[in-house]
Order: structure tokens, then sequence, then C-alpha cells
């Protein structure tokens, strides 16, 4: 069985996201999307909500499952015998901080990170700048799935 994970804070999941999970999910029998819990980062989305959305906009990939955890990705692979970490490269200014994170996951539990360029056309995507556009009225429709975009949208007016 050929397990990979993709990690991430999903906060919450975009179009660049979903590029990189069905490109992965083609690649591997089974991909795991883990929603990395880190106390000390302020969310707009519980974990709950956050794997909600994913679980509802990967339905179409049967080898994707959603997952949250706590901790070391390493333990993470290591209880769930996953050998590799799927990352999706942005631009250039996303290695330096992949390539350190690989090689310390490497070094720590010999678990593998296969970099993935992303599409080109969501270079510039990041969940943060979505947010912040989304903040202040800006049109978000073609950076999320519609059932992401509608959720965030009423968050952000709950918030206001
Ligand atoms: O979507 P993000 O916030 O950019 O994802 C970063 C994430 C969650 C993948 C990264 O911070 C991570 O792997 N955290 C888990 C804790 C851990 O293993 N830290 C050591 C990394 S070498």
């Amino acid at each position: 069985m050929r397990r990979a994970v993709y990690p991430g804070s999903y906060d919450p999941v975009t179009n660049g996201h979903l590029d990189v999970i069905g490109r992965s999910a083609s690649l591997f029998d089974e991909v795991v999307v883990a929603v990395l819990i880190n106390k000390n980062k302020r969310t707009l989305f519980t974990v709950d909500e956050r794997m909600d959305m994913l679980r509802m906009v990967t339905e179409q990939w049967p080898n994707v499952r959603v997952d949250a955890w706590h901790g070391l990705l390493v333990d993470y692979c290591r209880e769930h015998e996953i050998g590799v970490i799927v990352k999706g490269l942005r631009a250039v200014s996303d290695f330096d901080y992949e390539l350190q994170m690989a090689q310390m996951n490497l070094q720590l539990s010999g678990v593998e990170t296969l970099f993935m360029p992303t599409n080109p056309i969501y270079s510039f995507l990041a969940s943060s700048l979505v947010k912040e556009v989304a903040t202040y009225g800006g049109d978000v429709s073609s950076l999320l799935p519609p059932l992401v975009e509608q959720r965030l949208v009423q968050r952000l007016a709950e918030q206001r």
C-alpha cells in the first residue's frame, strides 16, 4: 500500500490545495489529508469545521481520507505507516523552509517528502490572503470551492 500524507492548516482549504490533493490521489493508493493542530495559531475555523469542509470537497476521490493530528508529523506517519509527505511548492520562496522541514523529517524518522509544484494558476494562492481579501469584500470565488466560499463569507459576517 503506497500511502502519503498531505499536511496543513487548511483554514480553509483552497483550490490550490485541491489541485495537489487530486494529483496526489493519482500517484498513491491512499492520501491522508491531515489537519495539523497548532494551538499557538489563531484560526478562523475549528478543526472539526476544517475537516468537515475537506471531507465534502474531496468526496470525488475515494482514496482520499481526512484526519487531524496534534504533534509531530513524523509521529503521525509512524503511527499510520505512511512513508511519504506531500508538499505543494508555489514558488521558490516556499522552498527554503520546506527543504529544512523535509530534511528534519527525514533525519527524525526516514520519512520522504515529495515536493509537488502547484499549478501555476494557483502560485499566488494562500489561505491567509484569501481570508484577508474576503474580509474586505474582495471576490474570492475563483479561489475556493463554492461550499468553502459560502462558509467563509458566513463566518466573516458573524465576526463583524
Ligand atoms: O498549512 P501550513 O500551516 O503551512 O502547514 C504547516 C505544517 C502544518 C505542515 C507544518 O507546520 C507541520 O508539519 N507541523 C507539524 C509539527 C511538526 O512536525 N513540526 C516539525 C516540522 S520539521
